[in-house]
């Protein structure tokens, strides 16, 4: 179950904003990438060995490169710094195929994009293709200051110019007012997309809800938040391999994940902490007990898949399309 893996060469690097750098790569073989929806990301691995998702930021109908923007974390453990310190033009990385759990929902009569900080980088590709299907949308972009501002040379100038609205150093307790401003023309069939620090995401959510359904507020997470167990999880159950009946057993300290490859089942895997959705599985039978991110509304309430990584089970035994 091992995830395509593409080699590319970095042939351009820009800084986008304070601490913010973008790079264009091309695939090493010459070959076009396969289209991809816009709210993609991708895995990417730095000359650390450390592989960390970051969201697609260019043209989706581009096919000659791919674009991604790293903001360099001071806490990093290897990820973005080494992005920032050790890659140059004509550098080779290693990155995965797009997968995307933010999708722009075309047919939404309006479609209101808000990011902060490094949160535009998702919304940029939407946004090109919103240009591109000639769909109403306004981008709404939060940062501390402009210098902080990612591609704002890029959003000043046509065809995004128009759609585009600046909001620079908005203290935390004038957000959610701020926010509400952004909504109150919305349409009633109109689409919220967010992506942005966590506490920035909640106060979207929390706005848009009160305007429109829960379904039409969608938002990608660049990390996981802690969660508490729910009474209804079980400390430990059985994992069921449809193919062959196998069983494992999952004890309260070990994920699915290292339970199956207990037994030599490998998932694969990438952020290990349920926001990117690489370790998704479809669950044959049982009720799963989701503790990801990145399943919709609907993938839950379906319990037809589940993230092997971080979820658990709410019955005794799960069995697996393994
Ligand atoms: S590995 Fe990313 S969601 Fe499980």
């Amino acid at each position: 179950m091992q995830a395509q893996t593409f080699k590319v060469r970095v042939h351009a690097l820009r800084e986008e904003a304070h601490g913010v750098r973008s790079f264009s790569v091309s695939r090493l073989d010459g070959l076009p990438f396969d289209a991809y929806e816009p709210g993609a990301h991708i895995d990417v691995t730095s000359p650390s060995g450390i592989t960390r998702q970051y969201s697609l930021c260019g043209d989706p109908a581009c096919r000659d490169s791919h674009v991604f923007a790293v903001k360099k974390e001071e806490q990093s453990r290897g990820g973005s710094r080494s992005l920032h310190d050790e890659v140059g033009v004509g550098s080779e990385l290693s990155i995965g195929a797009p997968r995307n759990l933010f999708r722009l929902e075309e047919s939404a009569s309006e479609h209101i994009l808000i990011g902060a900080g490094i949160g535009i980088t998702p919304l940029l590709s939407m946004a090109y293709r919103l240009v591109a299907i000639d769909a109403s949308f306004t981008l709404h972009y939060f940062a501390r200051s402009d210098t902080h501002a990612a591609f704002l040379p890029l959003l000043a100038r046509a065809p995004f110019d128009r759609h585009v609205r600046l909001h620079f150093g908005v203290e935390r307790d004038a957000l959610a007012n701020e926010l509400d401003a952004c909504l109150r023309d919305a349409d009633r069939h109109a689409h919220v997309y967010t992506c942005g620090p966590a506490p920035f995401m909640d106060v979207v959510i929390d706005t848009a809800r009160k305007r429109l359904p829960a379904d039409a507020v969608h938002l990608e997470r660049f990390k996981a938040e802690p969660q508490a167990l729910t009474d209804s999880s079980l400390d430990s159950f059985d994992v069921q391999l449809a193919s062959t009946g196998q069983t494992v057993r999952v004890d309260a300290s070990t994920s699915i994940v290292d339970a199956l490859a207990s037994i030599g089942i490998e998932v694969d895997t990438s952020c290990g902490e349920g926001v990117c959705g690489t370790c998704m599985v479809d669950v044959v039978s049982g009720e799963p007990e989701h503790r990801d991110h990145c399943l919709s509304k609907a993938e839950r309430a379906s319990n037809s898949v589940i993230c092997c990584c971080v979820s658990r089970s709410r019955s005794p035994v799960l069995v697996l399309d393994l």
